[in-house]
Formats: structure tokens, sequence, C-alpha cells
């Protein structure tokens, strides 16, 4: 019956005196979660627990069927969200005996926390993957997940575990949630941090690093290119092309970064190789452009200036 101080008023101090006489006042630090009005009349309805000798500190008494859903209790017992053991036999059953794991957790430890804090479609984030537990279950709740692993196990584990999930795996919660399959994900490799801790380019940052972050930005879309060309690709009807870290060959400073007429010739080959035809517009980022506003609006060319038009994603 007692809460924190924080917010208390002076109707949350007063004195209780139990069926067996004893005076309780709350706690060092601490008020009563009620006021004395409310107090005197849950004690009335006989809501108020003293302990089995009644002089315990006042309890409120809750019903289950007064409580919207399963209040959470602190107490969980291995019978109903398993135990090291069982996660260890999860863990056995998806990946085989050789399968080690430091502290995996098992899929119900995983359910009765997500239950509890989210609500279908939310979205779970483990940074700290591991085995992929978090997501398995979130995926087998129906609700949305991100996963950060860095070892290795992400490719050889988390990703095949949720293959299995979405082919319908029976283990863990499965049989519990009805789990029939469905659904997918996305599978990430990050790549070096593109910005320094002041948000400029880092400066060794290499061509198809920085292409992958300018295409991504542009387009939305994950790039696939190889990096051997300026062109990046074609998408939406816009093409975007890229003119950094002497990807034309010419290792002179700012040589081959610089749009001039020479390398817009280069990127047209490119895109005529691309998509013969090809006449839409086109975006170019380069260190300089020696080409006049009037052949930009020509050619169609929105030209954005690196380093200042790469942007760091929000
Ligand atoms: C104890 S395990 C995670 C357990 C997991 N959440 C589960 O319930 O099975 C910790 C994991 O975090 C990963 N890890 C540690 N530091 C990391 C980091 N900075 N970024 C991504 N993963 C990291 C480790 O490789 C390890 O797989």
């Amino acid at each position: 019956m007692t809460a924190q101080e924080g917010h208390a008023t002076a109707e949350q101090y007063y004195e209780v005196v139990t069926p067996s006489g004893k005076v309780h006042r709350p706690p060092e630090g601490r008020c009563w979660g009620i006021s004395r009005a409310t107090y005197d009349r849950l004690l009335r309805e006989g809501r108020i627990y003293f302990g089995k000798k009644g002089d315990a500190q006042p309890n409120i008494i809750r019903y289950l069927s007064e409580v919207p859903g399963v209040a959470p209790w602190t107490w969980w017992p291995s019978s109903e969200v398993g135990h090291t053991d069982q996660s260890k036999k999860e863990i056995h059953a998806l990946f085989g005996k050789t399968a080690a794991f430091e502290s995996p957790k098992p899929e119900s430890l995983m359910e009765r926390i997500l239950h509890i804090a989210t609500n279908p479609g939310d979205l779970v984030l483990d940074s700290f993957l591991g085995s992929g537990t978090t997501a398995a279950v979130a995926h087998k709740m129906g609700r949305r997940y991100i996963g950060i692993e860095m070892g290795e196990h992400a490719r050889t584990h988390c990703a095949p575990r949720l293959q299995k999930v979405i082919e319908g795996e029976k283990g863990g919660i499965s049989e519990a949630v009805r789990w029939q399959g469905g659904g997918g994900f996305r599978f990430y490799r990050l790549g070096p941090p593109v910005f320094d801790e002041e948000g400029h380019i880092r400066q060794d940052i290499r061509f198809p690093v920085l292409a992958a972050h300018v295409w991504f930005s542009e387009t939305d879309r994950p790039w696939d290119g190889s990096g051997d060309s300026p062109l990046l690709g074609i998408e939406g009807g816009r093409a975007h092309a890229l003119l950094y870290n002497g990807i034309l060959g010419d290792k002179r400073p700012g040589g081959g970064n610089v749009l001039t007429r020479a390398t817009l010739a280069l990127i047209r080959e490119d895109i005529a190789k691309l998509a013969p035809g090809f006449d839409g517009p086109l975006t170019v980022y380069g260190e300089q452009s020696r080409l006049t506003p009037a052949t930009l609006d020509r050619e169609r060319i929105t030209f954005k200036q690196t380093p200042y038009d790469v942007k760091a994603r929000a």
C-alpha cells in the first residue's frame, strides 16, 4: 500500500492500526499510496490484508477478476518461463549439439517479457542478439524486430534460425502460440562509418562505401553495384553518379572527381551501356563542377557537391 514520496500530498501520511493493535506509519522515504478516506472505505469493504497474524503492514487485496490481463509478478517460476537447461535443449534442437552460446534464454522467458512490454506490431530491439532468441520469439508473437549482432553467428545462426521460424519451426513457444510459419526478415551487414564524430566524411573512406551511402540516401534502396564505374545505377527514371576517390583512374588530387565535359562523357558512356536510349535526368556527386548552369540545365543534371551535399541520415 506504499508509494514513493515524490508527489505525495499530506493526505497520504496517517497512522494505520492493525486488528492486533499494532500501529504502522509509512516507511522512511515513502507514503501510503491511497488517502485516508480511500483506506477507510477499503477497510470497511474487507479489502485490506494485514498478514496471517493480523499485525503486518497493510496490503490492498486485488482480485484476479478485477485486473485487466494478468498482473506481472516478480517471481517467475521455471515451470512457466523455462530454465537454462531448457534453453540449451532449444539451441541444440535448432543448431545441433556442438552449438555453444554463453547464456541463451528459453523462448518462454522472452515470450513473457515481450507479452508484458509490447503489443502485436510493436518494434522490439535486441542489440546483442546472440543466438537470436528475441527475434525468433518476436516473430512468432507478431511483433516487428531489429536484432544487432557483431559475431559471425549473425550469419551462421541468427539468420538460419529466423528462416526456420518462417518455415514453421516447431520448437520453443511455437506450440503455445500456435505458430504456423510465415512472414519474412531482411539481413543487412553494416559498412564502415562514413562520417567522423563531427559529421565530416572520413578521409579514409573508399569509393564503394561512399557509393553505397549516396545511393541509399538518394533512392532508399540498398546498392548492389561493384564500384568500378562512377555510374551507381538508374532508379525511378533517374541516373546517379559519383565522382570520388579517383574512380576514373586519375589519382591527381581532385582529378577525376570534378564534373567536366570529359568526365560527363564517361558517365554518359556507362549509362548507354546500362540502358541504351536512356534520356532521363542525372544526379552527379563530385568535388566541383566546371559545367555552366546552362549546360547543367540542358543536360538535366543535378550537381551535388561532396562533401557538403552528402548528408548523414538523421
Ligand atoms: C549474452 S549474448 C546475447 C544473448 C541474447 N540476447 C539471447 O537472449 O540469447 C551477447 C551477444 O552480444 C554480442 N555483442 C557484444 N557486443 C556487441 C556489439 N557492440 N554490437 C553487436 N553485438 C555485440 C556478442 O557477440 C554476443 O553474441
